[in-house]
């Protein structure tokens, strides 16, 4: 067998397309899931153990029968307005879960595990480009939980040699260049699917949230980035660990950011459709201008975004949504 890394969460989609990217590169990705609300389709690049992160005997079985030495992990909650409303689910899940996790790894022996974390953490942003050294002060408890799991690994390095790597996704967007996987949530909260699907007549308008921000044109800025580049990233960061390095955290976006009506102007040229717009107050908690400073990622691990155009990753969503048109009219 080619060498094993647990994903857990590997059924949603940054980690779906993460285990294609491992697969690719020689690992095998063993995904522990709950499919909650990941999908059994999205499995398809190793084997699939239905189960908990929580549950410590099911997590030192599979280490044992698959030997594994390393954990990507994304199992976790990830609805910022939801976690406003329950906090309480997102510190039970992304904590409490994400550190009885930790525990089983360290008490089996698993020393590398790469952490999908968010720019989440670091709230409204004290300067742009957003660095790592940037102060990390949540302005939401999904932003928070994620904080709190970085916050445990930093002390868990040198109190038990456990070592990570937290990558700090900017906004993940778009699908897998040869439509074998896509996004889909239920519900879907984020932009780009979201203008998509009324693009291909699945809803009927798209929501502008807030057009009165300090930004050129009155609506928030985004770094978007190819899920393909992020899983790309994951597969450096388990290199980077292997060669013995540090433990870090690092941004994952593209530099470049684009506003909601730049997103919905660019989703109308890839479909050819006009789309019926709706202009709303601002989501709350959402920050004007979010975009990420690469320098870390290039510098550490070697890695620079190949899909760096907006265009690319509105088309690639588009592609893979219209190929599965009737998955996604099933699954919204
Ligand atoms: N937006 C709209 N209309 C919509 C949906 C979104 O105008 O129907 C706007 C939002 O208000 C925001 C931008 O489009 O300004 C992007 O929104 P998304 O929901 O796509 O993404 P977010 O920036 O809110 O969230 C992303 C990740 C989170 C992460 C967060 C960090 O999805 O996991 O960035 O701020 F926590």
């Amino acid at each position: 067998m080619q060498q094993p890394v647990l994903v857990t969460g590997g059924a949603g989609y940054i980690g779906s397309h993460t285990a294609k990217a491992l697969a690719l590169a020689g690992y095998t990705p063993v995904v522990l899931d709950d499919l909650s609300t990941g999908h059994r389709w999205a499995v398809k690049w190793g084997p699939l153990v239905e189960g908990d992160i929580g549950d410590k005997p099911l997590l030192c079985r599979i280490i044992d029968r698959y030997s594994i030495g390393a954990v990507i992990h994304f199992a976790a909650k990830a609805y910022v307005g939801e976690s406003m409303q329950y906090p309480r689910k997102y510190f039970q899940s992304n904590v409490v879960k994400s550190l009885d996790l930790l525990h089983a790894l360290i008490d089996c022996q698993v020393s590398k595990v790469v952490f999908s974390s968010s720019c989440a953490t670091y709230g409204i942003p004290e300067r742009l480009p957003i660095d790592e050294d940037n102060r990390q002060c949540p302005v939401n408890p999904y932003g928070d939980s994620k904080l709190f799991v970085e916050k445990a690994l930093r002390w868990y390095e040198g109190a038990y040699g456990l070592r990570s790597v937290c990558l700090r996704y900017f906004n993940a967007a778009g699908a897998d260049p040869e439509g074998e996987i896509g996004e889909l949530h239920n519900p879907e909260t984020h932009l780009i699917p979201l203008v998509l699907q009324a693009a291909i007549g699945l809803s009927p308008k798209v929501t502008i949230f807030g057009t009165d921000y300090p930004t050129p044109d009155g609506t928030a800025i985004r770094d978007y980035i190819h899920v393909s580049d992020l899983a790309d990233a994951h597969v450096r960061a388990l290199e980077y660990l292997a060669n013995n390095s540090a433990s870090t955290a690092i941004n994952l976006g593209t530099e470049c950011g684009h506003s909601v009506r730049d997103v919905i102007r660019c989703a109308e040229e890839v479909s050819r459709r006009q789309l019926h717009l709706r202009e709303e107050p601002r989501r709350p908690g959402d920050p004007a201008v979010l975009v990420a400073s690469t320098r870390r990622a290039e510098q550490l691990l070697g890695w620079k975004p190949r899909f760096t155009k907006l265009r690319q990753i509105v088309e690639s969503a588009y592609e893979w949504l219209t190929l599965e048109r009737k998955v996604v009219a099933a699954a919204i």
